[in-house]
C-alpha cells in the first residue's frame, strides 16, 4: 500500500517531534490530538470522497509547531512552514499533495470561513477530535456550528455542544507596537545574550528555536532570529515564514522581502527624503558584518543627525547596542505600523 507508507514515513516524524518535546503536558496532548485528528480526517476523506493519506497528513501536521515549539501564536501559518519542510524533506509527496496540505494547515485556525475541501475537511477533523475528546468544554460559535453540521454529516444524532461567550477583541495596550519592540529589544541586547562556539547554546536557543532545523548545539548567524524573538515578545507577531515570502524571518532577507510586499510597504530605502529614523524602527544593514548585501538587521533605539543607536544580535556573535555612522552601509529601514496585524487572505 504505497500511499498509506507515506503516512507511517510522516508518523515517524511527528513521534520524533513529540519524543523531543521536554514538556509532558504539550507531548501528551500532542499524541492525542494530531493522531486523533489524523484519524478524523481519513473517515472524512472517505465520507466526502477526498484522498485519505492528504488528509490524515494534513492532520498529523497540522499542529506540529505548537508541539515543536510550545507556541500557540500563529500557529497555522508557522506550522505550514513546519509541515513544507518536513514533506519537502520526505521526498514522497507529490506537488499537489504538498500543496493542498500546506493551505490545509495554513488556513486551519480560521473556523469561520469556508476554504477549499481539503481546508474544509482539516477544519471538520479539528473541532470533531477536540469536542470528542471533552464534550463537556465549551466552544466558539463558529467551531460549535462546525460540530454540529460534521456530527449531522456522519449520521450520529443530534449532539449538545456549549457555546462560549465571544471574547472581546483584546485592546491595544498603552505603549505602542514600536516602543515596546525597541524596549525588548534592548533589554536583551544589554544583557548581553552571548553564542557558544556553534552560534547556539542557552542564550542563543531561545531565539532560534522558532524555526525548523533549529538544535540546541548548532545555530546559525542569529541577527534577524534576535529581531523576530523581539517582535514575538513585543509585536508585530508574524509567523515564522511570511507567505510569499523567499525565506523565513531568521533571515535579513525575508524581513525586507516582507517590508517590500505591496500589502505591507514598511519598507524605506537609506536615501528616502524626508524619512527620520524612530526608536522602534528596524534598521538592515549592506556589508557591515561581512561582504554581502542586507547582511545584517538591528532595531534602533535613538538617533541625532549624524548617529544612529541600535540594539543587535550577533556582532561576533554577542548581543549589543551599537553606535553607527547615520548612513554608511545602511540599507534602509523598516518602520511597522502600530495598527499592523498578521492577516492572510
Ligand atoms: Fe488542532
Amino acid at each position: 500500500m504505497i500511499g498509506f507508507g507515506k503516512v507511517r514515513m510522516v508518523r515517524t516524524v511527528v513521534d520524533g517531534v513529540l519524543q523531543e518535546q521536554e514538556d509532558e503536558a504539550i507531548r501528551r496532548a500532542g499524541y492525542i490530538h494530531l493522531y486523533g485528528v489524523a484519524e478524523m480526517s481519513a473517515l472524512l476523506a472517505a465520507r466526502r470522497g477526498l484522498d485519505a493519506v492528504t488528509a490524515s497528513v494534513a492532520g498529523m501536521l497540522h499542529d506540529i509547531y505548537t508541539c515543536r515549539t510550545g507556541l500557540r501564536l500563529l500557529h497555522a501559518p508557522s506550522g505550514a512552514e513546519d509541515a513544507r519542510v518536513i514533506l519537502r524533506d520526505l521526498g514522497v509527496f507529490s506537488q499537489e499533495e504538498q500543496q493542498r496540505i500546506h493551505s490545509a494547515i495554513l488556513r486551519h485556525s480560521d473556523k469561520e470561513r469556508v476554504d477549499d475541501p481539503y481546508d474544509e475537511l482539516l477544519k471538520d477533523a479539528d473541532v470533531l477530535q477536540h469536542y470528542l475528546h471533552d464534550p463537556t468544554q465549551s466552544f466558539p460559535p463558529a467551531t460549535a456550528r462546525r460540530i454540529r453540521n460534521v456530527t449531522a454529516e456522519l449520521g450520529l444524532p443530534a449532539v449538545e455542544v456549549r457555546v462560549s461567550e465571544t471574547k472581546p477583541t483584546a485592546q491595544a495596550g498603552s505603549i505602542s507596537l514600536r516602543a515596546r519592540l525597541a524596549d525588548v529589544a534592548e533589554e536583551l541586547a544589554r544583557q548581553p545574550l552571548v553564542g557558544d562556539e556553534n552560534q547556539s547554546g542557552p542564550d542563543v536557543w531561545p531565539l532560534i528555536r522558532y524555526f525548523p532545523g533549529a538544535r540546541r548545539d548548532q545555530g546559525w548567524d542569529w541577527c534577524a532570529s534576535f529581531v523576530y524573538h523581539c517582535a514575538v515578545q513585543a509585536g508585530p507577531i508574524l509567523p515564522i515564514r511570511y507567505p510569499g515570502v523567499s525565506c523565513r524571518f531568521a533571515a535579513v532577507l525575508a524581513w525586507l522581502e516582507w517590508a517590500r510586499l505591496p500589502e505591507i510597504g514598511f519598507f524605506h530605502p537609506a536615501d528616502e527624503p524626508g524619512f527620520a529614523p524612530e526608536r522602534g524602527d528596524l534598521i538592515v544593514y549592506d556589508r557591515l558584518v561581512s561582504s554581502a548585501e542586507h547582511d545584517h538587521i538591528g532595531v534602533v533605539l535613538d538617533r541625532d543627525d549624524c548617529t544612529l543607536v541600535a540594539a543587535e544580535g550577533n556582532v561576533s556573535n554577542r548581543s549589543g547596542v551599537f553606535r553607527r555612522d547615520r548612513f554608511l552601509q545602511v540599507n534602509g529601514f523598516i518602520r511597522v505600523e502600530d495598527s499592523y496585524r498578521y492577516s492572510w487572505p
